[in-house]
């Protein structure tokens, strides 16, 4: 049930009905003031404009043709040429009867598109640190969302397992001596050895060429180096399992396609290039000269997709993954979840791969970005020292603060309990402190307010969540039975109610451009009109059989809502606390 589609279908037949025969849109929002009603149109003013009416008086027109349908209350006008909308409780009352008897709330399944989501995607040999948190947050929660209205989704972890890092590393272990027989007990200091080899290669002209070396050993498929990067990518990726599945993110190895994949496509793709006459060579490099794109100097900027030393880069990469998107997966639509730093570069990759043909003109190609985690002084979240914070840390540290939280508020609970629910409560908390904010700005990251019991966090959300639960603890009855309807007689069954019926408009805004905290902060809306209806309206207690299976009824279409909610973007929800 979306009722923002229905107000505007009304309204673009009403416009047929007298005379205007373009489809504008009447832009129509959720409002929600008692001067302004629950919805609006905005769209009069300026389709007024255009059609040299007043506002006032087309207004009112549309008015009249629609004033008498049973989804309205009130239809009325407001200066300087708004309509508003007032929807009908009885009508709400009826699409909450039949919603209730369907699965997932009758929500409409979509034309099934195939979407590829790239995100998390980490490089290989170094721990997940902060700067992975949302591309995985958001990027997992989409992919669920997406499911959830019925396409199909590739999720791609596309890892970062090639490349000159690994000519560094495994130049490092030549000369440090570290070969297949006493490499297993180094890659616990993968990272470290990584750090001081990338020094020495930025500092030492020798250790550079030596590592130049052994990436294109590696780019010609080296046995030995073959093997020993193997293990170093293993080793990573259980690494990376292991935050995944604490921050419960549905990535496993099936969904891996790392940079190395795509290495066999790669010769064929520099020569579809230069021979199409995209690409052309300058000074031994192979590169794309792109007009739109201007450089430092104001000139058409150029982006190298091959080296001199005939090795290729992470844009040749990504140019090559295009088109397997899109011409063995079929993809429809293609996500990207990465920061913005990575805008331009990305455009650049996409604007290649079209001129090459590789994307079919309707598929649709979006970069996701995100802005970055903050300190509460504005800088990056970062450790004492200066350093990237591991996700690891990161989740520990949620676990332990949730876990001194839980047990001041549960003292009765056994400690074994406590720590379930409180691994529940800390990673939720990072989860959503991150979702609930817009993707594109920044945000600041701070322990206090994620791990509160009140306003816009996980904590109030798994709260609220389990209060519902405890009244169905209380009946026996299975409440997909009880017969009595839904029937809304308090103001505050209505508001929860309407609310209620908003959900699938809400899911769907937030999939149209991934904006997640739209769904969080619907969820948010939606437990606080909870919260005021259990206050204001007695449920169990109530005398009267039928406005009593009514209002639970209301509670498990909440819970119902929360569950679906809350599974989407990736926070559990507890049973008690
Ligand atoms: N590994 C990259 C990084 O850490 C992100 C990869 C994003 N995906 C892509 N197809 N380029 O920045």
């Amino acid at each position: 049930m979306n009722i923002k589609k229905i107000l505007y279908k009304t309204i673009i037949q009403s416009f047929e009905k007298i005379g205007i025969n373009k489809k504008y849109d009447p832009i129509i929002s959720r409002t929600n003031t008692e001067y302004r009603g629950q919805y609006q149109a905005n769209g009069i003013i300026k389709i007024s404009k255009i059609e040299k009416k007043d506002p006032k008086k087309l207004s009112n027109k549309i008015i009249n043709l629609i004033k008498s349908k049973k989804i309205f209350k009130k239809v009325f006008y407001t200066k300087p040429g708004f309509i508003n909308f007032i929807i009908n409780p009885e009508w709400i009352s009826e699409k909450l009867n039949i919603i209730l008897k369907k699965n997932n709330l009758n929500i409409k399944k979509k034309k099934k598109e195939t979407i590829v989501i790239d995100y998390s995607s980490p490089n290989i040999a170094k721990e997940m640190h902060i700067g992975h948190l949302r591309s995985t947050v958001l990027g997992d929660s989409f992919a669920k969302l997406a499911s959830f209205l019925g396409h199909k989704v590739i999720k791609v972890n596309h890892i970062g397992d090639w490349g000159t890092n690994f000519g560094i590393i495994l130049a490092f272990y030549k000369e440090k001596k570290i070969n297949l027989s006493n490499l297993t007990k180094n890659l616990k200091n993968i990272e470290k050895h990584y750090i001081i080899a990338k020094k020495k290669f930025d500092n030492d002209k020798k250790f550079a060429n030596l590592s130049q070396k052994y990436n294109l050993k590696l780019n010609k498929n080296n046995i030995n180096c073959k093997k020993i990067w193997k293990k170093i990518v293993s080793y990573s990726i259980k690494k990376n399992n292991v935050i995944y599945k604490k921050l419960n993110i549905s990535l496993k190895n099936k969904h891996i396609k790392g940079e190395s994949a795509y290495h066999h496509m790669l010769p064929e793709i520099i020569e579809d290039l230069l021979k199409k006459k995209i690409a052309k060579k300058i000074d031994g490099s192979v590169v794309v000269i792109l007009k739109k794109f201007k450089n430092r100097i104001g000139k058409p900027m150029g982006i190298i997709i091959q080296k001199k030393d005939s090795s290729f880069l992470y844009s040749t990469i990504d140019i090559a993954c295009l088109k397997y998107r899109c011409s063995i997966l079929n993809a429809n639509r293609i996500i990207y979840y990465t920061d913005s730093r990575q805008s331009q570069y990305l455009q650049q990759i996409i604007l290649i791969a079209k001129m090459a043909g590789y994307i079919p003109n309707n598929t649709i190609i979006e970069h996701h970005t995100f802005g970055m985690v903050l300190s509460k002084n504005n800088k990056p979240f970062k450790t004492r020292d200066g350093n990237n914070i591991k996700l690891i840390h990161l989740i520990k540290e949620a676990e332990k603060r949730a876990y001194s939280i839980t047990k001041t508020k549960n003292s009765n609970l056994n400690p074994k309990e406590i720590i379930s629910i409180s691994k529940k409560i800390g990673i939720g908390s990072i989860k959503y402190s991150d979702l609930s904010k817009n993707r594109i700005t920044n945000y600041i990251f701070d322990w206090k307010t994620m791990l509160t019991f009140e306003g816009n966090t996980a904590p109030y959300m798994q709260y609220t969540f389990t209060r519902i639960t405890s009244i169905f603890n209380k009946i026996s009855y299975d409440i997909k039975k009880i017969k009595h309807p839904i029937i809304l007689l308090e103001k505050y069954e209505t508001e929860l109610s309407l609310k209620i019926l908003q959900f699938e408009e809400i899911i769907d805004e937030s999939f149209k451009k991934g904006y997640m905290h739209l769904l969080c902060l619907y969820l948010y809306n939606l437990s606080v009109h909870f919260s005021i209806f259990y206050e204001q309206c007695p449920i169990l207690k109530h005398s009267n059989e039928k406005i009593k299976y009514s209002r639970i009824k209301l509670c498990f279409l909440t819970s119902t809502i929360l569950k679906i909610g809350l599974k989407i973007l990736g926070i559990p929800t507890i049973n008690f606390m």
